[in-house]
């Protein structure tokens, strides 16, 4: 698989969103080191402190399934300017490697390294590097 496709599942998960309190539907894939696939959608609540994000519903797929390790996820939405995983699904992302981003808009994409959106994000924490 590759990031078309990757891509493709994010968008096929973004349908499947449970969005009713903002109307804004998020799909998000992530991607284990031996190919393996995850995707993820965001889940609103009526209490609307407990959403999940669509990062973070694909990363529990992921790690429920054995996954410990992610080198790349894309995340899409109907955005202007392709979307970007909130501060708290970045550092959950970084739990589980550096992976490369793929994060896609109504009018294109962009690519980062988590790093770059997240620097130091394990740095000194119970003495990681
Ligand atoms: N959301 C995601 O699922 N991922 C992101 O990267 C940005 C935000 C969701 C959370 C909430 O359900 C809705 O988008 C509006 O913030």
């Amino acid at each position: 698989m590759d990031w078309d496709q990757w891509t493709e599942l994010a968008w096929q998960s973004r349908g499947r969103a449970h969005a009713p309190y903002s109307g804004f539907q998020v799909g998000a894939v992530v991607v284990g080191t031996g190919g393996e696939v995850f995707a993820g959608c965001n889940v609103e609540n009526l209490s609307y402190g407990l959403t999940i994000c669509a990062e973070r519903v694909a990363v529990g797929s992921a790690v429920a399934a054995g996954v410990t390790e992610i080198i790349a996820a894309v995340v899409v939405a109907e955005t202007e300017q392709p979307v970007s995983p909130c501060g708290a699904c970045r550092q959950v992302l970084a739990e589980f490697g550096d992976p490369e981003l793929l994060l896609v808009g109504r009018h294109g994409s962009e690519r980062f390294r988590l790093s770059e959106l997240l620097p130091r994000a394990t740095t000194g924490i119970l003495d990681r590097s």
